[in-house]
Protein backbone atom coordinates (compact mmCIF):
# COMPACT_ATOMS: atom_id res chain seq x y z
CA UNK A 1 0.00 0.00 0.00
CA UNK A 2 1.69 3.37 -1.02
CA UNK A 3 0.97 6.26 1.23
CA UNK A 4 1.16 10.10 0.69
CA UNK A 5 2.26 12.70 2.84
CA UNK A 6 -0.19 15.13 2.42
CA UNK A 7 -3.39 16.13 4.33
CA UNK A 8 -6.39 16.44 1.75
CA UNK A 9 -9.53 18.76 2.24
CA UNK A 10 -13.10 17.39 3.07
CA UNK A 11 -13.82 15.77 -0.36
CA UNK A 12 -10.46 15.46 -1.99
CA UNK A 13 -8.21 12.52 -1.24
CA UNK A 14 -5.55 10.86 -3.28
CA UNK A 15 -5.66 8.17 -5.63
CA UNK A 16 -7.60 5.34 -4.43
CA UNK A 17 -5.09 2.90 -2.76
CA UNK A 18 -2.67 5.86 -1.64
CA UNK A 19 -3.70 7.15 1.73
CA UNK A 20 -2.59 10.32 3.49
CA UNK A 21 -0.67 10.58 6.41
CA UNK A 22 -3.22 12.75 8.45
CA UNK A 23 -6.95 13.30 8.13
CA UNK A 24 -9.68 15.56 9.30
CA UNK A 25 -11.75 13.85 12.18
CA UNK A 26 -14.54 15.62 15.17
CA UNK A 27 -12.84 14.78 18.13
CA UNK A 28 -14.11 14.09 21.67
CA UNK A 29 -11.77 14.71 24.08
CA UNK A 30 -11.96 13.92 28.42
CA UNK A 31 -11.39 17.93 29.18
CA UNK A 32 -14.75 18.21 26.79
CA UNK A 33 -17.11 15.71 28.64
CA UNK A 34 -20.16 17.05 28.90
CA UNK A 35 -23.20 18.77 26.60
CA UNK A 36 -22.71 16.98 22.89
CA UNK A 37 -22.89 20.21 21.43
CA UNK A 38 -19.43 21.22 22.79
CA UNK A 39 -17.84 17.96 23.23
CA UNK A 40 -17.09 17.42 19.47
CA UNK A 41 -14.45 19.71 17.80
CA UNK A 42 -12.77 18.98 14.49
CA UNK A 43 -9.12 18.23 14.91
CA UNK A 44 -6.16 16.93 12.20
CA UNK A 45 -5.38 13.30 13.63
CA UNK A 46 -2.90 10.68 11.68
CA UNK A 47 -4.70 8.11 9.62
CA UNK A 48 -5.24 5.07 11.72
CA UNK A 49 -3.18 1.61 10.32
CA UNK A 50 -4.51 -0.73 7.69
CA UNK A 51 -4.00 -4.42 9.88
CA UNK A 52 -4.63 -7.93 8.92
CA UNK A 53 -8.22 -8.86 7.68
CA UNK A 54 -8.66 -5.04 7.73
CA UNK A 55 -9.81 -2.27 4.78
CA UNK A 56 -9.51 1.44 4.97
CA UNK A 57 -12.87 3.45 4.14
CA UNK A 58 -13.09 6.84 2.80
CA UNK A 59 -16.22 7.98 4.60
CA UNK A 60 -18.61 9.66 2.81
CA UNK A 61 -21.41 9.79 5.27
CA UNK A 62 -21.47 8.14 8.60
CA UNK A 63 -24.53 8.09 10.56
CA UNK A 64 -25.78 9.39 14.09
CA UNK A 65 -26.39 7.45 16.99
CA UNK A 66 -27.34 7.26 20.57
CA UNK A 67 -24.15 5.87 21.46
CA UNK A 68 -22.36 8.67 20.73
CA UNK A 69 -24.35 10.99 23.17
CA UNK A 70 -23.27 8.80 26.09
CA UNK A 71 -19.78 9.02 24.83
CA UNK A 72 -20.00 12.71 24.25
CA UNK A 73 -21.06 12.72 28.64
CA UNK A 74 -18.26 10.20 29.08
CA UNK A 75 -21.12 8.56 31.64
CA UNK A 76 -22.16 5.71 31.64
CA UNK A 77 -18.68 4.84 30.08
CA UNK A 78 -15.16 6.89 29.91
CA UNK A 79 -14.72 5.35 26.83
CA UNK A 80 -11.39 6.77 26.42
CA UNK A 81 -9.93 6.24 29.96
CA UNK A 82 -11.69 2.30 29.80
CA UNK A 83 -9.45 1.96 26.40
CA UNK A 84 -6.58 3.38 27.67
CA UNK A 85 -6.58 0.79 30.51
CA UNK A 86 -7.16 -1.47 27.88
CA UNK A 87 -3.45 -0.75 26.59
CA UNK A 88 -4.46 2.02 23.73
CA UNK A 89 -2.41 5.03 23.14
CA UNK A 90 -4.78 7.45 21.53
CA UNK A 91 -6.10 10.41 24.35
CA UNK A 92 -9.17 10.88 21.79
CA UNK A 93 -12.48 9.25 20.58
CA UNK A 94 -13.34 9.30 17.00
CA UNK A 95 -17.22 8.20 17.12
CA UNK A 96 -19.42 7.20 14.99
CA UNK A 97 -21.28 3.72 14.60
CA UNK A 98 -22.38 3.90 10.69
CA UNK A 99 -20.82 4.72 7.95
CA UNK A 100 -21.08 4.74 3.54
CA UNK A 101 -18.20 5.07 1.71
CA UNK A 102 -15.60 3.29 -0.77
CA UNK A 103 -13.24 0.74 0.12
CA UNK A 104 -9.77 3.11 -0.62
CA UNK A 105 -6.90 0.19 0.59
CA UNK A 106 -6.89 -3.01 1.96
CA UNK A 107 -4.73 -4.95 4.42
CA UNK A 108 -2.99 -8.12 4.16
CA UNK A 109 -6.08 -11.71 3.74
CA UNK A 110 -8.95 -9.26 2.98
CA UNK A 111 -11.59 -11.05 2.03
CA UNK A 112 -14.90 -10.00 0.80
CA UNK A 113 -14.50 -6.78 -0.22
CA UNK A 114 -11.49 -5.30 -2.45
CA UNK A 115 -10.62 -1.52 -3.40
CA UNK A 116 -13.14 0.66 -4.83
CA UNK A 117 -16.03 -1.27 -3.31
CA UNK A 118 -19.19 0.84 -2.19
CA UNK A 119 -20.02 -0.23 1.35
CA UNK A 120 -21.80 0.36 4.37
CA UNK A 121 -20.90 -1.37 8.10
CA UNK A 122 -22.20 -2.85 10.67
CA UNK A 123 -20.76 -1.51 13.49
CA UNK A 124 -19.68 -5.04 15.47
CA UNK A 125 -16.11 -6.07 15.77
CA UNK A 126 -14.74 -9.48 17.36
CA UNK A 127 -11.68 -11.40 17.26
CA UNK A 128 -12.26 -14.10 15.02
CA UNK A 129 -9.73 -16.15 16.79
CA UNK A 130 -11.69 -15.86 20.32
CA UNK A 131 -11.90 -18.96 21.93
CA UNK A 132 -15.23 -18.78 22.34
CA UNK A 133 -16.21 -18.16 18.64
CA UNK A 134 -13.74 -21.11 18.16
CA UNK A 135 -15.96 -23.54 20.45
CA UNK A 136 -18.66 -22.54 18.06
CA UNK A 137 -20.13 -19.36 19.73
CA UNK A 138 -21.97 -16.72 18.18
CA UNK A 139 -19.35 -14.13 17.68
CA UNK A 140 -22.47 -11.12 18.24
CA UNK A 141 -22.15 -13.06 21.53
CA UNK A 142 -18.69 -13.66 21.99
CA UNK A 143 -16.56 -11.73 24.95
CA UNK A 144 -14.56 -10.02 22.52
CA UNK A 145 -17.15 -8.42 21.01
CA UNK A 146 -17.13 -4.62 20.73
CA UNK A 147 -19.32 -2.09 19.30
CA UNK A 148 -16.94 0.09 17.06
CA UNK A 149 -16.95 3.83 16.58
CA UNK A 150 -18.05 3.54 20.28
CA UNK A 151 -16.05 0.88 22.83
CA UNK A 152 -13.90 1.47 19.96
CA UNK A 153 -11.60 4.29 18.38
CA UNK A 154 -11.33 5.34 15.15
CA UNK A 155 -14.98 5.42 14.17
CA UNK A 156 -17.09 7.62 11.30
CA UNK A 157 -17.03 10.86 12.46
CA UNK A 158 -13.53 11.27 10.47
CA UNK A 159 -12.01 11.42 6.63
CA UNK A 160 -11.25 7.67 7.00
CA UNK A 161 -11.95 5.19 8.92
CA UNK A 162 -10.46 1.29 9.20
CA UNK A 163 -13.27 -1.87 9.78
CA UNK A 164 -12.50 -5.49 9.28
CA UNK A 165 -13.46 -6.89 6.23
CA UNK A 166 -16.37 -8.88 7.34
CA UNK A 167 -18.24 -5.68 9.10
CA UNK A 168 -18.78 -4.35 5.20
CA UNK A 169 -21.93 -4.80 3.39
CA UNK A 170 -22.66 -3.93 -0.39
CA UNK A 171 -24.19 -0.14 0.16
CA UNK A 172 -27.53 -0.25 -1.36
CA UNK A 173 -27.39 1.04 -4.84
CA UNK A 174 -30.76 3.12 -4.65
CA UNK A 175 -29.58 5.04 -1.47
CA UNK A 176 -27.74 8.11 -1.35
CA UNK A 177 -24.47 7.97 0.67
CA UNK A 178 -26.90 10.10 3.20
CA UNK A 179 -29.18 7.63 3.10
CA UNK A 180 -26.98 4.67 3.05
CA UNK A 181 -25.23 5.78 6.36
CA UNK A 182 -27.84 6.30 8.46
CA UNK A 183 -29.73 3.13 9.19
CA UNK A 184 -27.80 -0.13 10.32
CA UNK A 185 -26.73 0.28 13.87
CA UNK A 186 -30.34 0.80 14.40
CA UNK A 187 -32.16 -1.57 11.42
CA UNK A 188 -29.57 -4.12 12.07
CA UNK A 189 -30.43 -4.12 15.86
CA UNK A 190 -34.22 -3.52 15.76
CA UNK A 191 -34.15 -6.95 12.95
CA UNK A 192 -32.23 -8.63 15.73
CA UNK A 193 -34.58 -7.84 18.11
CA UNK A 194 -37.30 -9.18 16.22
CA UNK A 195 -36.27 -11.85 14.33
CA UNK A 196 -33.21 -13.23 15.92
CA UNK A 197 -34.62 -14.80 19.68
CA UNK A 198 -36.48 -17.73 18.43
CA UNK A 199 -39.38 -19.20 19.14
CA UNK A 200 -39.92 -15.57 19.82
CA UNK A 201 -40.13 -13.90 16.26
CA UNK A 202 -42.66 -11.88 14.98
CA UNK A 203 -45.73 -13.69 13.50
CA UNK A 204 -47.94 -12.79 11.03
CA UNK A 205 -50.99 -11.11 12.86
CA UNK A 206 -48.77 -10.66 16.87
CA UNK A 207 -49.12 -7.97 18.22
CA UNK A 208 -45.81 -5.56 19.06
CA UNK A 209 -45.54 -2.28 21.04
CA UNK A 210 -43.07 -0.16 19.66
CA UNK A 211 -41.49 1.94 22.56
CA UNK A 212 -40.13 5.11 20.73
CA UNK A 213 -42.02 4.32 17.81
CA UNK A 214 -40.45 7.48 15.83
CA UNK A 215 -36.76 6.87 16.94
CA UNK A 216 -34.04 5.55 14.98
CA UNK A 217 -34.87 2.24 16.25
CA UNK A 218 -38.64 2.34 16.08
CA UNK A 219 -38.86 3.82 12.55
CA UNK A 220 -37.44 0.35 11.40
CA UNK A 221 -38.81 -2.14 13.96
CA UNK A 222 -43.04 -0.65 13.02
CA UNK A 223 -41.77 -1.22 9.04
CA UNK A 224 -40.26 -4.82 9.77
CA UNK A 225 -42.88 -6.21 11.66
CA UNK A 226 -45.90 -4.91 9.16
CA UNK A 227 -43.18 -6.99 6.57
CA UNK A 228 -44.27 -9.86 8.36
CA UNK A 229 -47.83 -9.68 8.57
CA UNK A 230 -47.51 -8.21 12.68
CA UNK A 231 -49.31 -5.34 14.13
CA UNK A 232 -47.01 -2.83 15.18
CA UNK A 233 -48.37 -0.34 17.96
CA UNK A 234 -46.03 2.77 18.74
CA UNK A 235 -45.72 4.69 21.47
CA UNK A 236 -44.65 8.75 21.06
CA UNK A 237 -44.83 11.98 22.96
CA UNK A 238 -46.24 13.93 20.47
CA UNK A 239 -48.86 13.60 17.74
CA UNK A 240 -46.90 14.61 15.37
CA UNK A 241 -44.40 11.29 15.69
CA UNK A 242 -47.30 9.23 15.88
CA UNK A 243 -48.62 10.12 12.63
CA UNK A 244 -45.41 9.49 11.12
CA UNK A 245 -45.62 6.60 12.87
CA UNK A 246 -48.68 5.80 11.24
CA UNK A 247 -47.48 6.67 8.15
CA UNK A 248 -44.78 3.84 8.46
CA UNK A 249 -47.28 1.33 9.05
CA UNK A 250 -48.02 1.49 12.90
CA UNK A 251 -51.86 0.36 13.22
CA UNK A 252 -51.97 3.45 16.13
CA UNK A 253 -49.82 5.04 18.59
CA UNK A 254 -50.41 5.41 21.91
CA UNK A 255 -49.31 9.11 23.56
CA UNK A 256 -47.15 8.56 26.61
CA UNK A 257 -47.78 11.93 27.93
CA UNK A 258 -51.18 11.03 28.72
CA UNK A 259 -49.68 8.48 31.15
CA UNK A 260 -47.54 9.16 34.92
CA UNK A 261 -47.20 5.96 36.24
CA UNK A 262 -43.78 5.81 35.05
CA UNK A 263 -40.21 4.99 36.45
CA UNK A 264 -39.53 2.49 39.26
CA UNK A 265 -42.03 0.44 40.93
CA UNK A 266 -42.60 1.14 44.58
CA UNK A 267 -41.88 -1.46 47.13
CA UNK A 268 -43.95 -5.20 46.44
CA UNK A 269 -44.92 -4.32 50.03
CA UNK A 270 -46.30 -1.26 49.76
CA UNK A 271 -50.24 -2.28 48.51
CA UNK A 272 -51.74 1.28 48.04
CA UNK A 273 -48.87 2.51 45.61
CA UNK A 274 -48.71 -0.42 44.21
CA UNK A 275 -52.02 -0.47 43.73
CA UNK A 276 -51.45 2.84 42.30
CA UNK A 277 -48.96 2.17 39.65
CA UNK A 278 -51.44 -0.62 38.71
CA UNK A 279 -53.99 1.52 38.05
CA UNK A 280 -51.82 3.34 35.46
CA UNK A 281 -50.22 0.17 33.90
CA UNK A 282 -53.81 -0.68 33.32
CA UNK A 283 -55.03 2.15 31.85
CA UNK A 284 -51.89 2.30 29.26
CA UNK A 285 -52.79 -1.54 28.60
CA UNK A 286 -56.66 -0.25 27.72
CA UNK A 287 -54.96 2.10 25.29
CA UNK A 288 -53.48 -0.78 23.29
CA UNK A 289 -56.13 -2.67 22.98
CA UNK A 290 -58.36 0.81 21.97
CA UNK A 291 -55.66 1.17 19.49
CA UNK A 292 -55.29 -2.69 18.79
CA UNK A 293 -58.86 -2.76 17.78
CA UNK A 294 -58.88 -5.75 19.86
CA UNK A 295 -58.45 -7.27 23.29
CA UNK A 296 -54.63 -8.84 22.64
CA UNK A 297 -51.47 -8.31 24.37
CA UNK A 298 -48.46 -7.41 22.72
CA UNK A 299 -46.62 -10.79 21.86
CA UNK A 300 -43.30 -9.11 21.70
CA UNK A 301 -42.00 -5.85 23.06
CA UNK A 302 -39.38 -3.85 21.62
CA UNK A 303 -37.68 -2.49 24.45
CA UNK A 304 -34.57 0.54 24.79
CA UNK A 305 -35.97 3.13 26.87
CA UNK A 306 -34.99 0.96 29.72
CA UNK A 307 -36.04 1.94 33.88
CA UNK A 308 -38.88 4.17 33.32
CA UNK A 309 -41.13 1.50 31.12
CA UNK A 310 -39.56 -1.60 31.66
CA UNK A 311 -42.13 -2.32 34.64
CA UNK A 312 -44.79 -1.80 32.27
CA UNK A 313 -43.53 -3.47 29.51
CA UNK A 314 -43.36 -6.80 31.58
CA UNK A 315 -46.67 -6.17 32.52
CA UNK A 316 -48.29 -5.39 28.95
CA UNK A 317 -46.03 -8.60 27.70
CA UNK A 318 -48.49 -11.66 26.93
CA UNK A 319 -48.59 -14.54 28.35
CA UNK A 320 -45.21 -16.66 27.06
CA UNK A 321 -44.21 -13.36 25.31
CA UNK A 322 -41.43 -11.34 25.42
CA UNK A 323 -39.41 -8.22 26.06
CA UNK A 324 -36.89 -7.82 24.39
CA UNK A 325 -34.32 -5.14 25.32
CA UNK A 326 -31.21 -3.01 23.31
CA UNK A 327 -30.79 -0.20 26.14
CA UNK A 328 -31.70 1.88 28.91
CA UNK A 329 -32.12 5.32 27.73
CA UNK A 330 -33.84 6.21 31.02
CA UNK A 331 -31.66 4.05 33.66
CA UNK A 332 -30.41 0.85 34.21
CA UNK A 333 -32.13 -0.26 37.15
CA UNK A 334 -35.07 -1.36 35.26
CA UNK A 335 -37.68 -3.25 37.83
CA UNK A 336 -39.48 -6.43 37.16
CA UNK A 337 -42.79 -7.57 39.12
CA UNK A 338 -41.36 -11.45 39.18
CA UNK A 339 -44.80 -12.51 39.54
CA UNK A 340 -45.55 -11.12 36.30
CA UNK A 341 -42.74 -12.69 34.89
CA UNK A 342 -43.01 -16.51 35.99
CA UNK A 343 -46.76 -16.70 36.74
CA UNK A 344 -47.01 -15.37 33.19
CA UNK A 345 -44.15 -17.39 31.91
CA UNK A 346 -43.06 -14.13 30.23
CA UNK A 347 -39.11 -14.06 28.61
CA UNK A 348 -37.03 -10.73 28.73
CA UNK A 349 -34.08 -11.02 26.77
CA UNK A 350 -31.32 -8.46 26.51
CA UNK A 351 -30.29 -8.03 22.54
CA UNK A 352 -27.23 -6.26 21.78
CA UNK A 353 -26.12 -4.86 17.91
CA UNK A 354 -26.81 -7.84 15.05
CA UNK A 355 -24.63 -10.73 13.72
CA UNK A 356 -23.51 -10.76 9.80
CA UNK A 357 -26.45 -12.07 8.64
CA UNK A 358 -28.85 -10.27 10.28
CA UNK A 359 -27.37 -6.99 9.08
CA UNK A 360 -26.84 -8.35 5.81
CA UNK A 361 -30.45 -9.31 5.72
CA UNK A 362 -31.94 -6.17 6.57
CA UNK A 363 -29.63 -4.31 3.83
CA UNK A 364 -31.35 -7.13 1.55
CA UNK A 365 -34.65 -5.42 2.76
CA UNK A 366 -33.53 -1.72 2.47
CA UNK A 367 -31.79 -2.21 -0.76
CA UNK A 368 -35.39 -4.15 -1.94
CA UNK A 369 -36.93 -0.85 -0.97
CA UNK A 370 -39.33 -2.64 1.31
CA UNK A 371 -37.80 -0.80 4.27
CA UNK A 372 -37.02 2.71 4.12
CA UNK A 373 -34.13 3.92 6.12
CA UNK A 374 -36.11 6.75 7.09
CA UNK A 375 -33.26 9.41 6.91
CA UNK A 376 -34.74 12.76 8.28
CA UNK A 377 -31.95 15.35 8.67
CA UNK A 378 -28.69 15.41 6.75
CA UNK A 379 -26.10 17.53 8.72
CA UNK A 380 -22.71 19.17 7.58
CA UNK A 381 -19.38 17.71 9.56
CA UNK A 382 -18.94 21.16 12.12
CA UNK A 383 -22.27 20.05 13.12
CA UNK A 384 -21.69 16.28 14.62
CA UNK A 385 -22.32 18.03 17.73
CA UNK A 386 -25.32 19.82 16.68
CA UNK A 387 -26.85 16.14 15.80
CA UNK A 388 -26.16 14.54 19.30
CA UNK A 389 -27.43 17.47 21.42
CA UNK A 390 -30.75 17.02 19.68
CA UNK A 391 -30.74 13.27 20.03
CA UNK A 392 -29.81 14.22 24.22
CA UNK A 393 -32.63 16.97 24.39
CA UNK A 394 -35.31 14.47 22.39
CA UNK A 395 -35.83 17.37 19.89
CA UNK A 396 -34.34 15.59 17.26
CA UNK A 397 -36.54 14.87 13.90
CA UNK A 398 -38.22 11.83 13.85
CA UNK A 399 -36.47 8.79 11.72
CA UNK A 400 -32.49 8.35 11.59
CA UNK A 401 -29.71 11.11 11.08
CA UNK A 402 -26.58 11.27 8.83
CA UNK A 403 -24.00 13.54 8.89
CA UNK A 404 -22.11 14.64 5.29
CA UNK A 405 -18.15 13.65 5.62
CA UNK A 406 -16.45 13.36 2.20
CA UNK A 407 -19.74 13.49 0.17
CA UNK A 408 -20.98 17.03 -1.14
CA UNK A 409 -24.79 15.82 -1.07
N1 LIG B 1 -27.55 -2.26 22.10
C1 LIG B 1 -27.63 -1.87 20.85
O1 LIG B 1 -27.16 -2.54 19.97
C2 LIG B 1 -28.33 -0.59 20.51
C3 LIG B 1 -28.47 -0.19 19.16
C4 LIG B 1 -29.18 0.98 18.88
C5 LIG B 1 -29.67 1.76 19.92
N2 LIG B 1 -29.49 1.36 21.22
C6 LIG B 1 -29.99 2.18 22.33
O2 LIG B 1 -31.40 2.26 22.21
C7 LIG B 1 -31.86 3.53 22.66
C8 LIG B 1 -32.70 4.19 21.56
O3 LIG B 1 -31.94 4.34 20.40
P1 LIG B 1 -32.56 5.08 19.12
O4 LIG B 1 -31.49 5.16 18.10
O5 LIG B 1 -33.85 4.48 18.74
O6 LIG B 1 -32.79 6.53 19.75
P2 LIG B 1 -33.84 7.68 19.35
O7 LIG B 1 -33.87 7.85 17.88
O8 LIG B 1 -33.50 8.84 20.20
O9 LIG B 1 -35.24 7.09 19.80
C9 LIG B 1 -35.50 6.82 21.13
C10 LIG B 1 -36.91 7.23 21.45
O10 LIG B 1 -37.12 6.93 22.83
C11 LIG B 1 -38.23 7.69 23.25
N3 LIG B 1 -38.09 8.08 24.65
C12 LIG B 1 -37.31 9.04 25.19
N4 LIG B 1 -37.53 9.13 26.51
C13 LIG B 1 -38.46 8.20 26.81
C14 LIG B 1 -39.10 7.82 27.99
N5 LIG B 1 -38.84 8.43 29.17
N6 LIG B 1 -40.03 6.85 27.94
C15 LIG B 1 -40.32 6.23 26.76
N7 LIG B 1 -39.74 6.55 25.60
C16 LIG B 1 -38.81 7.53 25.63
C17 LIG B 1 -38.28 8.92 22.37
O11 LIG B 1 -39.56 8.90 21.74
P3 LIG B 1 -40.84 9.69 22.32
O12 LIG B 1 -40.35 10.84 23.15
O13 LIG B 1 -41.56 10.09 21.09
O14 LIG B 1 -41.60 8.67 23.14
C18 LIG B 1 -37.20 8.70 21.31
O15 LIG B 1 -37.66 8.99 20.01
C19 LIG B 1 -30.61 4.33 23.05
O16 LIG B 1 -30.42 4.21 24.44
C20 LIG B 1 -29.49 3.62 22.31
O17 LIG B 1 -28.23 3.76 22.92
C21 LIG B 1 -28.84 0.20 21.52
Amino acid sequence: MTKVEDLYELGDAPEMGTVPTRMYASLIRQERYGQPIDAFRTEVVDVPPVGRGQVLVKVMAAGVNYNNVWAALGSPLDVIAARQKAGAAEDFHIGGSDLSGIVWAVGEDVRGVRLGDEVVVLASRWDESAEDIRLGGEPATSSSQRVWGYEENYGSFAQFAVVDDYMCHPKPARLSWAEAACYMATAATAYRQLFGWPPHTVRPGDPVLIWGGAGGLGSIAIQLVRHVGGIPVAVVSSEERGEFCVKLGAEGYIDRRDFDHWGRLPDASDEAAMNRWLAGARAFGRRFWEVLGERRAPRIVLEHSGADTVPTSIYMCDNAGMVVICGGTTGYNGDVDLRFLWMRQKRLQGSHVAGVREAREVTRLIDQGVIDPCLSRTFGFEEIGLAHQLIHDNRHPAGNMAVLVNAKE
